[in-house]
């Protein structure tokens, strides 16, 4: 069951709302739908699940929506049309004391700017969630340290706030929200106010918590690199209405349309797009237990000097080259076993980004291994490749592709440097059997 559930979520300000959510249902632009009534249309036809454990970012510029979208997923906010469902419970008839228990037990929230009691400790402040639930002071106190600890303050516990860097009072407030204890977590640009050096190390706290704890977090940003960075999914929000919902890699690679294309043009793919989306099939592979014979063949009508030998439950263990193949043929071999080697080629993983391929890729004589997570080869990255994912990323580098495709010599496509169809592989081969 997923963790949240919204479906044709509306929240209209002003009068005439039920005229203005007709209208837009239809699907009319905002503006359009709503010319000449009275009202304001901060979320149109909102429709996600969230599910348990994962980070689902809103993101989308000022005035989107954002935040009224998040303040009807705990109630701070009536929905004017519309379903929430958070575990299964449906939020938007719940009385005001049923909704404060649901807020209490299952939902916190952190802010842009965290509002930190002044006159109370680091420990009080954390603990104030609850404080407010009437939990004793033992219990409240231990959840409060342990919380602080999660986000490393600790030892900051008996001081007061203004103590604290703008960094470190952010933390407090997430601390607060880990020490409620709760499943979900919202949260509103909490990190948006933040230095961007002390920013990126609270997003990596988070991270390294969310690896321990697996909330359920909706966070909201209008910053697309912390979107990326951070979103297991994220939904893209323009005017009111989410225009996506994808993993950044998808929303890269496939945006649903120009504004969503526009708005992602900037960011820097290589650190994104991952080695998965531009391997290629890997067309000459071998399992070890084939002949130098079939491997020459191999060698031959691919038109290649290498190939990608796997073992055991296809686990990837190298390459052979043309000579070792010869090596093989001529020692009378069955098989490739001992003729294999991890030398010329590098590996990296389907989850490896191209910002980090570009070495291996320049170090490794053939094309890049990519292996999954069960060490099977999932795809090979000729530099020719990379090259040209990057072109679609950059324009610069797509007319330098361009220009060295014109050159075919220049070319680092392993295929550049092959030899030609009559190669000393398949004279031997051909002969049968070496003496
Ligand atoms: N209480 C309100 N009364 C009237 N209009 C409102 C109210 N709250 C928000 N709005 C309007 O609803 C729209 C969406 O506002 P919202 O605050 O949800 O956007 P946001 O995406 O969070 O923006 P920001 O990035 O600036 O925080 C805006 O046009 C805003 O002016
Ligand atoms: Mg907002």
């Amino acid at each position: 069951m997923p963790a949240l559930t919204v479906k044709s979520l509306y929240k209209i300000f002003g009068g005439r709302a039920d005229e203005a959510v007709r209208r837009l249902a239809s699907g009319a632009p905002r503006a359009e739908a709503l010319a000449g009534l009275p009202a304001t249309a901060a979320v149109i036809d909102a429709n996600f699940e969230v599910r348990p454990g994962e980070i689902f970012v809103v993101m989308g510029l000022s005035g989107s929506g954002k935040s009224t979208l998040i303040r009807m997923l705990n109630g701070l906010l009536r929905p004017t049309k519309g379903s929430v469902q958070v575990d299964g419970v449906e939020l938007t008839t719940l009385k005001p004391a049923a909704l404060r228990k649901l807020r209490r037990e299952k939902i916190s929230m952190v802010f842009q700017h965290f509002a930190l009691m002044p006159h109370r400790t680091v420990l009080e402040n954390a603990g104030y969630a609850l404080e407010v639930a009437g939990l004793p002071k033992a219990e409240r106190r231990e959840r409060a340290l342990e919380a602080l600890r999660m986000v490393g303050l600790e030892e900051w516990a008996d001081n007061l706030p203004h103590d604290l860097s703008g960094g470190m009072r952010q933390r407090v407030g997430l601390a607060r929200a880990l020490a409620a204890g709760t499943d979900i977590l919202l949260m509103d640009e909490a990190f948006s106010a933040l230095d961007p050096l002390i920013r990126r190390e609270i997003q990596d706290q988070l991270l390294e918590l969310q690896a321990e704890l697996g909330k359920t977090i909706i966070f909201i940003t209008h910053d697309l690199n912390e979107a990326m960075r951070l979103g297991d999914r994220i939904a893209v929000m323009r005017d009111g209405r989410i225009v996506q919902i994808g993993t950044a890699e998808e929303i890269l690679t496939d945006p649903a349309n120009d504004y969503v294309a526009q708005f992602v043009a900037d960011v820097d793919r290589t650190r994104i797009l991952t080695a998965s989306s531009v391997m290629e099939k890997p067309h000459h592979v071998l399992d070890v237990s084939a002949g130098p014979r079939v491997a020459a063949k191999v060698l031959r009508e691919s038109q290649t000097s290498v190939v990608y030998v796997t073992g055991p439950m296809k686990r990837f263990l190298g390459t052979v080259t043309e000579d070792e193949v010869l090596r093989a043929l001529r020692e009378g071999r069955q098989n490739l076993d001992g003729y294999v080697s991890t030398e010329r080629v590098r590996t990296v993983t389907t989850d490896t980004t191209v910002a980090d391929l570009f070495a291996d890729c320049a170090e490794s004589q053939h094309p890049v291994a990519v292996l999954d997570d069960r060490g099977r080869l999932a795809g090979v990255i000729p530099r020719i490749t990379l090259l040209s994912a990057l072109a679609s990323a950059t324009p610069d580098v797509a007319s330098m592709v361009e220009e060295s495709a014109e050159q075919p010599a220049d070319q680092p496509d392993d295929k550049a440097t092959d030899q030609p169809a009559q190669s000393e592989v398949e004279l031997v081969a051909a002969k049968g059997e070496p003496a």
